[in-house]
């Protein structure tokens, strides 16, 4: 396959992925197997960073696999697996990790936010640790492009510096992976705080819609979504954030850009914007959820896409980790 590569993970770590994973992420992954040799990881060692339950653990990998399937993910197409079946990422995260210097460690912003809100004691060497594992996750497979978003540059860049780095030490083994911009990403905003991202760790549920969600209660959430005291509806991200927001959602779902749509919903009010969003956000959901269900039925099946899709990835990823090893002397 001389596709130019592309690796990207997902965590396991909500009951479902919300509109702003997929708008933001899957939906561009769908599309890059068109193009690129895609191999995607359900990210399960860092989720592991922070505390964790066993048992929610098992079934979220599951379901966040179920979802990528239901979502357009190709399993004959793209290497599709969870993270832990892969040993050589843990195993290349170490030598990574020992290439991290301290200092470079602790600039990273994401370890900042999230080491804040923690106490001291809580914060673990492993989520320190997790930019060095999610460069390694990278390099095994000389992935050439990453999907990544504003809040991963930072550690994409560090990969460079890492794989670099042990390039000029031990000698030419890893390709510098370029950040791959998607196209059309949307970045999606909290429904009741429209000034933040949609995200999981925030504050208000009723400001995220989960595609897992029941439909009825999602098409609520859109319609209660902050919005501004005027009337017109206008694509204005600074000024209107809430509209903006919805209407970038709508666009996502009809293929009309957020300026087109502004056209269209002259001299109508928010209330049909709300309304067309949800009817639009339910039509999309419904079967997604179907096809989930129905991954979820058969687990037996599912974990035999995963173990396939974890062959796939190791036949790559020892090749790589022989490689390195070889060159520090192991
Ligand atoms: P969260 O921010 O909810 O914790 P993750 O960090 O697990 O979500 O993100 C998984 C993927 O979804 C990443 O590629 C991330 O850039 C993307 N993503 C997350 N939230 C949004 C959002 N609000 N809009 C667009 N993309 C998003
Ligand atoms: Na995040």
């Amino acid at each position: 396959d001389r596709r130019p590569r592309v690796l990207s993970g997902i965590q396991p770590t909500a009951d479902s992925f919300h509109l702003g994973n997929y708008l933001g992420a899957v939906r561009q992954w769908v599309a890059l197997q068109e193009t690129h040799e895609t191999f995607y990881c359900v990210v399960d060692l860092h989720a592991i960073t922070v505390e964790h339950d066993p048992k929610l653990l098992r079934k979220r990998t599951r379901v966040s696999a179920a979802q990528l399937l239901a979502l357009g993910i190709d399993p004959e197409r793209a290497a599709l697996f969870a993270q832990s079946h892969v040993p050589e990422h843990a195993q290349l995260g170490w030598v990574m990790q020992c290439l991290t210097g301290f200092g470079e460690a602790s600039r990273m912003t994401q370890f900042k936010d999230k080491s804040s809100k923690q106490a001291q004691d809580r914060i673990t060497l492993g989520l320190f640790g997790y930019p060095s594992l999610q460069a390694a996750d990278i390099l095994c497979y000389q992935a050439t492009h990453v999907p990544v978003g504003e809040d991963q540059r930072q550690h994409l860049e560090l990969t460079r510096d890492l794989a670099q780095r042990f390039n000029s030490r031990f000698g030419k083994t890893f390709v510098l992976p370029e950040p791959y911009i998607l196209k059309d990403a949307a970045k999606i905003y909290d429904l009741q705080d429209p000034g933040s991202k949609m995200s999981k760790s925030s504050s208000s549920p009723a400001g995220i819609v989960d595609l897992l969600d029941d439909p009825k209660v999602s098409a609520k959430k859109i319609r209660s979504a902050v919005t501004d005291n005027e009337r017109e509806i206008v694509y204005d991200p600074e000024r209107k954030a809430g509209v903006s927001n919805l209407l970038v959602v709508l666009s996502a779902f009809t293929g009309r850009t957020p300026l087109q749509l502004q056209d269209d919903y002259v001299g109508k009010g928010y209330g049909d914007l709300k309304k067309d969003v949800a009817e639009a956000l339910v039509e999309f959901v419904t079967p997604v959820q179907a096809r989930v269900r129905s991954y979820l039925d058969d687990t037996a099946e599912l974990d035999k896409v995963l173990a396939r899709g974890a062959e796939r990835a190791r036949e790559v990823a020892s090749r790589t980790l022989a490689r390195a090893y070889d060159r520090l002397g192991f």
